[in-house]
């Protein structure tokens, strides 16, 4: 991907790479034309996710809503075609995501119909490849900002990596010796979240700091605003606030 290469465009690189292993891990897609072609529909798609709901043909809203039915019909093709390969023994049900949709039921017995299948499918790559396409990019920024950091990053995973077999995958234990790797991930995303904050509906009247939210009222938290400009314990206790 990188090598022979004086410069590689990171965020773009690791996008691809995020958006492939999602569709590999949750649907088992492997063909990269049918995954470039999902891709770019998701890019238009992900354009509009924070969008005014103006709906003419020459606003954003309008495409944004054209390409997530494209990718509804795309997935609903792949979904119906994946139930025929059950049905023909040509796939497995423990195979990945989708096969566990379409093959597990509730406790009374009812499977999750093919819209709701198709909704969890977009739902998950979209939660999992954007969020980690930013963490990744800006942890490799400021890994380049902070020589001393890299180094030491690299030498816990050297150490790891020199403890295996060629060829050998990493385990959970592998994963829970990468102590100074995972702060400083922790901190690069506390520091810069991927997410610019979350949605949520006032239940009843909530009193903060006097302030009242009046119930009914959507709130949005800003990350940035609570984890870099608050002290910590007014952090803590807002967090708390809002979880409750
Ligand atoms: C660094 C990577 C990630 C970050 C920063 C991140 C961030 C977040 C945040 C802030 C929320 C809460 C949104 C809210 O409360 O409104 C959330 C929810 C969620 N995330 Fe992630 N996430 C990451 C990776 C992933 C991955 C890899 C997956 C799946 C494979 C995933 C699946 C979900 C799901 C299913 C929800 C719940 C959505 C809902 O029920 O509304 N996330 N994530």
């Amino acid at each position: 991907m990188y090598e022979g290469k004086e410069e590689v465009k990171v965020f773009e690189t690791v996008k691809l790479y995020a958006f492939e292993l999602a569709c590999r891990l949750f649907m088992s897609l492997e063909e990269a034309d049918h995954i470039a072609k999902l891709g770019s529909l998701f890019n238009v798609f992900l354009k509009g996710v924070v969008e005014l709901p103006i709906e003419f043909p020459w606003t954003r809203f309008y495409s944004v809503k054209k390409a997530a039915a494209a990718i509804r019909t795309e997935l609903m093709m792949i979904i119906k075609a994946r139930r025929v390969e059950l049905e023909e023994g040509k796939a497995s049900a423990s195979q990945d995501l989708l096969s566990h949709l379409l093959t597990s039921s509730d406790e009374n017995g009812r499977y999750l119909t093919e819209k709701d299948i198709t909704n969890n499918i977009l739902l998950l790559l979209f939660a999992g490849h954007d969020t980690s396409t930013v963490s990744i990019t800006l942890l490799i920024k400021s890994l380049g900002e902070h020589p001393d950091v890299y180094d030491k990053v690299l030498k816990e995973q050297l150490e790891i990596s020199k403890a295996k077999e060629v060829g050998e995958l990493l385990k959970w234990e592998d994963k829970r010796k990468m102590k100074y790797s995972w702060n400083v991930v922790s901190e690069v995303m506390r520091l810069h979240p991927p997410v610019t904050g979350a949605y949520r509906e006032a239940l009843e009247d909530i009193e903060y700091a006097g302030y009242t939210i009046p119930k009914g009222w959507k709130c949005m938290s800003l990350d940035d605003l609570i984890y870099n400009q608050l002290s910590p314990n007014d952090a803590l206790s807002l967090v708390t606030h809002m979880s409750e």
